[in-house]
């Protein structure tokens, strides 16, 4: 509900709605989401088709530019990134500087903050030349970061990128490749990132997702703007629950795997433990890229012959769940990052990675949401308050207090 309140002693009416759940924050022409009915579309395109059809480059271009592109445009997209992806050497040395058992997500986001020392170019970005330039280069070095953060995280040597292969073989190459050895790329894992990266690729005005647009209407720069981003997508109320879910799952299971414990737990309203990768503040039936995800964990966990007895945990759960009272008096089901932990497990990326992976798939829709800000000339964001505290008071000295 929307309280509407008049300012104390200010001549103005506010609205105020914690969490903004009603209030909208902008006009966006990027993302449709109806939770009531479970549909997702990147401008006009249902996720459905776009994760079966498209490859995350295309909808990378589709969300930020607004069309599919032509064979040429992506080309030429792919070539103007390739082009701008070294990473300063000396960001190695801000690398290094990180103990080893530090969070990748908080790295991530100094580092790419920190990139900006390196382009100072893509600072005052105004014209639609300069956006594009700053798209390009943020694109270009951020899946270099996150191999590098992964790749510190594992105690592999660094590794570097090749023009030539396509974004996503790329970016799996720079984490996967192991030292002295020629990579193989393995097509249903690569399939399968694939789509886990163009389910994260945007949903409209997240936590995240409006910290990058009310961050940019500063007039911040991108990187900076982007780095924003990754620090509030780093709770586990938002991306950092596909970490969370699998501390939780790998909990039940070294518990004896009684998920019926759990689920009294998650309803036992003195007890602050929730169910994690479940429920949405938008989705209310069903989260349309968690059943994709559903999907894509039996195949690639077939392919790679991986018998994880967590997806069991997982199924279990979700089962108790869709016939629980206290879940469906709720409307809570399982979310995107309700299965894609299990994913990322069995392509051996490390627990501490999965919101870093998250990021990487929120990429374009971060940038899209931010060149669409700037383009529409949006004013500073800047709430308002209704103000609780003390009226006016005199100051006492201190040894009168
Ligand atoms: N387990 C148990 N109870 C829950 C859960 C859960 N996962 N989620 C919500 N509830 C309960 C709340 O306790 C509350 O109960 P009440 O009405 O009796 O007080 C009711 O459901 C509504 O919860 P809110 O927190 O008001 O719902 P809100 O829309 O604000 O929060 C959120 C949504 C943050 C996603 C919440 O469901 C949650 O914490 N889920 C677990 C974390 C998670 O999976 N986050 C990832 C979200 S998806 C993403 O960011 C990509």
């Amino acid at each position: 509900a929307i309280d509407i309140r008049t300012l104390r002693g200010v001549s103005k009416v506010i609205t105020l709605d914690s969490g903004y759940k009603n209030t909208g924050s902008c006009e966006s022409a990027i993302t449709f989401l109806d939770g009531e009915k479970g549909i997702l579309r990147y401008r006009g395109y249902s996720i459905e088709e776009l994760a079966e059809k498209a490859d995350f480059l295309e909808v990378a271009y589709l969300l930020i530019f607004g069309e599919l592109p032509t064979s040429e445009q992506l080309a030429k997209f792919h070539h103007d990134i390739m082009e701008n992806s070294m990473v300063d050497e000396d960001v190695h040395k801000i690398l290094d500087a990180f103990p080893k058992n530090a969070h990748p997500m908080g790295v991530l986001s100094s580092l790419t903050s920190g990139l900006i020392a390196f382009n100072p170019s893509s600072v005052n970005v105004d014209s639609e030349e300069e956006m594009y330039r700053a798209i390009v280069k943020i694109l270009g070095q951020f899946p270099v970061l996150v191999a590098w953060v992964m790749r510190k995280k594992k105690g592999l040597p660094l590794n570097y990128g090749s023009k030539k292969l396509s974004y996503v073989d790329n970016l799996m190459q720079m984490m996967f490749q192991q030292p002295n050895e020629d990579f193989e790329l393995n097509e249903i894992v690569r399939d399968a990132l694939d789509k886990l990266l163009i389910l994260h690729a945007d949903h409209e005005q997240n936590c995240s997702t409006s910290t990058v647009r009310i961050t940019g209407s500063s007039h911040a720069g991108l990187f900076v703007s982007i780095a924003a981003g990754i620090s509030a997508l780093w709770g586990p109320l938002h991306g950092g629950a596909n970490q969370a879910v699998l501390e939780m799952l790998e909990a039940i299971k070294e518990d004896g795997g009684d998920t019926k414990k759990y689920m009294a737990k998650a309803k036992d309203k003195s007890d602050p433990f929730r169910l994690m990768g479940f429920g949405h503040r938008v989705y209310k039936n069903f989260d349309p890229r968690a059943r994709i995800i559903k999907k894509a964990a039996d195949e690639v966990l077939a392919d790679l012959g991986v018998e994880d007895p967590i997806l069991d945990i997982a199924k279990g759960l979700e089962k108790e769940a869709l016939e629980d009272q206290y879940f469906v008096d709720r409307k809570l089901y399982p979310n995107v990052d309700f299965y894609s932990g299990i994913i990322y497990r069995a392509m051996g990326i490390p627990v501490e990675m999965f919101t870093v992976m998250f990021a990487m798939g929120r990429l374009p829709g971060w940038i899209a949401q931010w060149r669409e800000m700037r383009l529409n000339k949006e004013p500073i964001g800047r709430p308002r308050q209704l103000y609780v505290g003390a009226t006016e008071r005199s100051f006492k000295p201190i040894d009168q207090r």
